[in-house]
């Protein structure tokens, strides 16, 4: 009995989605891209290779999977023959066969690049012509894949063979009762409609996107995955409740303060900018697709509450539980103080948002490093009443624990949410 998971991003994205999708491809058949173009970015690696990938979806790199781009994908044709080449350059080959684009997906031209380095610069996107070619979308005035295709340039040629109807194989696949795996790209506060507006990206991350973005029915899907990190990051500018520091000091930030040794004393006794520093340090959070400096706060279950109620999660997904190894204190965020008053729920007035202060319970962190934790039992009882907490505040099951950034530092938890 096959099965259509959705993963998501619960955060601002950056959750490290990469390696679970990775990880759970190995049991799908199918690996669908919903949403979003190549402002998405990570990076797997196998063996002594390393890929990096902005829109083709790592399933590419599993024999037999089948790796959709969807309609509501916006692609630049130029990044993903670059993609392609560098595919075929590692040996893997690339056909209609395991790569299939829609032909309804928007392309993004020049132009669109051009306005965005331009007027992109107030919210700190990130320059991809993302947003100026949804623009196009909705003004009915964009190209779509199936008319760039008809086109005589060498792009459109070499294009061409991959552009299907996407929709009659994604639903096809669900008929067969294969296991699907739909990926969205970014998160959920990143999102258009859903996100902390006019921050957000211009697509729809979320779940219900999943089903938009490719032509497939909501009954269809049988769980979402919600992934976040064991901490929360932002790339780009826009309020960030639990922020360690503030967003003016993270972006002075040289990319060289990753190599220095990490000062656990400073993080202890310093500034809330220090210890959002080590989070960073430890945690390598610079951008895959920009190479900025991520702002870096504490886990927030107000917001983290918010996205699985609008996403229907169905399985936790915690990520980068070693980063915060050696602190001597970690916090939660489980309430904002707004104008003297407690709220609880997430709020979408970005005018209040921007005056919310975390409330933080707080947790004692743990010594040992959690490199080679084989199960669940073996983590540290510190580590595991932080789990706990969240498990039980956000009231999903755990089904995934991730605590480096290898394959086999992976936990899973609860295989019967899984594929
Ligand atoms: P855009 O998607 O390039 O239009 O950028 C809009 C906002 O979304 C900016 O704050 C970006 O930093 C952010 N953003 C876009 N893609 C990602 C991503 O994959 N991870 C994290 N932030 C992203």
């Amino acid at each position: 009995m096959g099965k259509t998971l959705v993963i998501v991003g619960g955060q601002w994205g950056d959750e490290g989605k990469g390696k679970i999708v990775d990880l759970l491809t190995e049991n799908a058949q199918m690996v669908c891209r919903y949403n979003g173009g190549n402002n998405a970015g990570h990076t797997v690696v196998i063996g002594s290779s390393m890929f990096k990938f902005h829109l083709i979806p790592s399933g590419i790199l599993h024999k037999g999977t089948m790796n959709v781009l969807g309609n509501g994908v916006v692609i630049d044709p130029q990044v993903l023959l670059q993609e392609i080449d560098q595919l075929s350059s590692n040996g893997i080959s690339i056909s209609e066969k395991n790569l299939v684009l829609s032909g309804s997906a928007h392309v993004i031209q020049q132009s669109h690049i051009d306005e965005d380095t331009k007027k992109g610069k107030a919210i700190g996107t990130t320059g991809r012509g993302i947003g100026p070619c949804y623009e196009d979308k909705i003004s009915r005035s964009g190209i779509r894949l199936h008319d760039f295709v008809k086109g005589s340039s060498l792009e459109a040629k070499r294009l061409k063979p991959f552009v299907k109807e996407t929709y009659i194989i994604v639903n096809d696949a669900h008929s067969k009762k294969q296991n699907i795996l739909l990926e969205g790209a970014q998160g959920t506060l990143l999102d258009i409609d859903h996100g902390t507006y006019p921050y957000v990206t211009s697509s729809n991350p979320i779940a219900g996107g999943a089903c938009t973005g490719l032509g497939i029915a909501p009954q269809s899907i049988d769980g979402v995955l919600g992934v976040f990190k064991a901490y929360c990051t932002r790339v780009g500018s826009g309020p960030f409740p639990t922020e360690l520091g503030t967003e003016a000091d993270t972006m002075k930030e040289k990319k060289e303060t990753l190599l220095q040794k990490t000062d656990f004393k400073s993080a202890e006794d310093g500034s809330e900018y220090s210890q959002g520093m080590i989070l960073r340090k430890q945690g390598a959070e610079y951008g895959t697709t920009t190479g900025r400096p991520r702002r870096t706060g504490w886990f927030d279950i107000v917001s983290a509450r918010y996205a699985f109620v609008i996403n229907g999660m169905t399985g936790l997904i915690i990520t980068k539980l070693d980063v915060l190894s050696k602190l001597k204190k970690i916090k939660v965020c489980i309430g904002y103080d707004y104008e003297g008053k407690t709220i609880s729920t997430f709020p979408l007035d970005g005018e209040v948002l921007k005056k919310c202060r975390p409330i933080y319970k707080e947790f004692a962190g743990w010594k040992d490093s959690l490199e080679t934790i084989k199960s669940y039992d073996d983590l540290p009882k510190e580590a595991k009443s932080y789990l706990l907490f969240i498990e039980k505040e956000l009231k999903i099951p755990l089904a995934i624990l991730s605590v480096g950034p290898e394959r086999t530092q992976t936990l899973i938890l609860k295989k019967n949410l899984l594929f």
